[in-house]
């Protein structure tokens, strides 16, 4: 019969490549692809364009169940919808990277969200990769394999500079941190890593090579070790 489907956590700060190695780990392995913080993104740019007062988590709470949030999970072409527009390109923006922080920490988004991504992972066929920040930890607690991507601040924010092309490093390395601080902070499933997690610290590997960690680690786990 067909083999049980296969689900990896992955979880870490932003700048440790993880989405990158995500991506690339379903796309080698067949498996489905979720990047929960575009859904985190995409609810909080539906907030912003609807003039929701983002300093007030009642009022974020109250609408929190409104926006249609779509998440398509080829890792060849992740798509993410909100209301049935296509919101890839205005969710990478400054403005909605400042707020993300404070939309998710309201725990009435994140019951909304979790529960996308449970049913999500709960329909993939072979499998699926799911990003995040507490998907080890709070969204997919049985998950088959748990992995926590660490790096040095200075090389996550010299790869989130290389990224946002011409970023002041050392503005891009202020925002991070901040970010990191009030995600890992906050109440409701702050950034952690689970303790059944493998840790993989990427500040002197390449892309490649943390893809092939993580793709021999699933190998592993799928062969039953
Ligand atoms: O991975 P990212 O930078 O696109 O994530 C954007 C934000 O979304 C991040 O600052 C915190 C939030 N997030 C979260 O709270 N929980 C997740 N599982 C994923 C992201």
């Amino acid at each position: 019969g067909a083999a049980k489907p296969v689900i990896v956590a992955i979880d870490g700060p932003s700048g440790t490549g993880k989405s990158s190695t995500s991506k690339a780990v379903a796309a080698q392995l067949g498996l489905s692809y979720l990047d929960t913080g575009a859904q985190y993104r995409a609810i909080t740019w539906w907030m912003v364009t609807n003039g929701i007062d983002i300093e007030d988590p009642s009022a974020i709470a109250a609408v929190a169940g409104k926006p249609e949030i779509v998440s398509g999970t080829d890792p060849g072409n992740p798509t993410i919808n909100v209301d049935g527009t296509d919101v890839s390109g205005p969710i990478r923006t400054q403005e909605v990277t400042s707020k993300v922080s404070a939309v998710s920490a309201v725990p009435e988004v994140r019951a909304r969200i979790t529960e996308l991504q449970r049913s999500l992972a709960a329909s993939a066929e072979v499998g699926m990769v799911v990003e995040g920040r507490d998907i080890g930890t709070t969204v997919l607690p049985d998950a088959d394999l748990k992995i926590f991507l660490t790096a040095s601040p200075e090389a996550r924010a010299a790869r989130r500079s290389g990224e946002l092309k011409g970023a002041d490093v050392n503005a891009t390395r202020e925002a991070l941190i901040k970010r990191d601080a009030a995600d890992s902070s906050r109440k409701t499933s702050p950034l952690a890593k689970a303790d059944d997690a493998v840790e993989v610290d990427t500040t002197e590997l390449t892309l490649p090579q943390v893809i092939e960690c993580v793709v021999t680690l699933v190998e592993e786990k799928r062969a039953g070790k």
